[in-house]
């Protein structure tokens, strides 16, 4: 799985212009599905069909998000210098000094105004990225140019560290679910979405589409364990979060119920989550049509949506087991 995520981290993919990463999922999946096909808004929809002989197979729609954040150009000043705003969170202090690349394969560092107060923090507003250029003329980047974080996979010890962990850490593990699962009672959409950090916006047309009974977002969730962090009880390494409560979600309790006893049986290590910022594509799939029975499964990260999102190998495994026990028996409401 290692070799596959770095791949995925490594490959361009902000919101709307996720073609890289699905020309990298597609790939990997086309052999392990029945069916794939890709909506109108991008997303991939790949249907692993019930064995023979299951009763009353569930719609079970997984979902991972292949868009990363970034940064898009809104100006070129007359020094060849690139205004840009964000694509889904980018923040001020992880996006200063960061080196970008955009789609067409130009790189830039980012910059920024004279600051008055030397500790002040700096907003996007007050960045810019140098492409080298040094008039409109010999910029090679136009107005509406899209880019991402460029930086490379790392191995940190047990940790893992590149840029898009936030969501290709999901969608490695829902390439590895699909890959170990011989068999499932369950109709399984696997659906790699797009624009989530815009907003949910793939899963919502993509939940519409395979119109689920039951759903669950994978991805990943900020932790409460570097020095001064919010109080959350996520920690990396403890084992995948079964999610409970984020801003925008209550998952269904009948599904949180299904993961943690499926996870109690197979003896996976899970952790409860309970997130005080940020939200899934749970809350898209839970809303769609008259309503799904949606949770979601996380993966715990670190240093969410920087250019160096940490995250620890043992959860990603986890997470890929408590997916298969999951996939691999009935389920009875
Ligand atoms: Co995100
Ligand atoms: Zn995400």
């Amino acid at each position: 799985m290692k070799k596959l995520l770095q791949t995925l981290t490594e490959t361009f993919g902000p919101s709307g212009y996720e073609d890289a990463v699905r020309a990298v999922v597609m790939k990997e999946i086309k052999p392990l599905a029945d069916e794939v096909r890709v909506d109108a808004l991008g997303n991939v929809i790949a249907r692993v069909k019930p064995s023979k002989g299951a009763k009353k197979p569930k719609r079970v729609m997984l979902a991972a998000h292949m868009d990363e954040i970034g940064l898009i150009a809104s100006h070129i000043d007359r020094n060849g210098f690139v205004r840009f705003i964000n694509v889904g969170a980018a923040t001020g202090r992880y996006t200063l000094g960061a080196r970008v690349r955009f789609l067409n394969g130009i790189s830039g560092v980012v910059g920024f105004d004279r600051l008055e107060n030397f500790d002040e923090s700096v907003s996007l507003s007050k960045m810019f990225i140098d492409v080298g250029a040094s008039s409109p003329k010999d910029c090679p980047i136009k107005v509406g140019d899209v880019a991402a974080f460029e930086r490379p996979f790392a191995e940190m010890g047990k940790r893992l560290v590149a840029k898009s962990m936030d969501d290709r850490a999901g969608v490695a593990v829902l390439i590895e679910t699909m890959r170990g699962l011989k068999s499932t009672p369950h109709d399984v959409y696997f659906v790699f979405t797009t624009q989530e950090e815009v907003g949910t916006r793939g899963a919502a047309t993509a939940a519409f589409g395979v119109d689920p009974d039951i759903g669950i977002a994978v991805d990943v969730t900020p932790v409460g364990d570097t020095p001064g962090s919010i109080k959350m009880e996520m920690k990396l390494g403890a084992g995948p979060c079964i999610k409970i409560r984020d801003v925008f979600m209550l998952a269904d309790p009948r599904v949180v119920k299904w993961m943690v006893s499926a996870a109690e049986k197979a003896r996976i290590p899970f952790q409860r989550e309970v997130l005080l910022i940020g939200s899934t594509d749970a809350r898209a799939i839970q809303l769609t049509r008259a309503g799904v029975a949606t949770g979601g499964l996380s993966i715990p990260i670190r240093y969410t949506h920087s250019s160096s999102e940490m995250v620890d190998y043992e959860d990603l495994k986890n997470s890929v087991k408590l997916l298969a026990a999951l996939l691999g028996k009935a389920v009875s409401f």
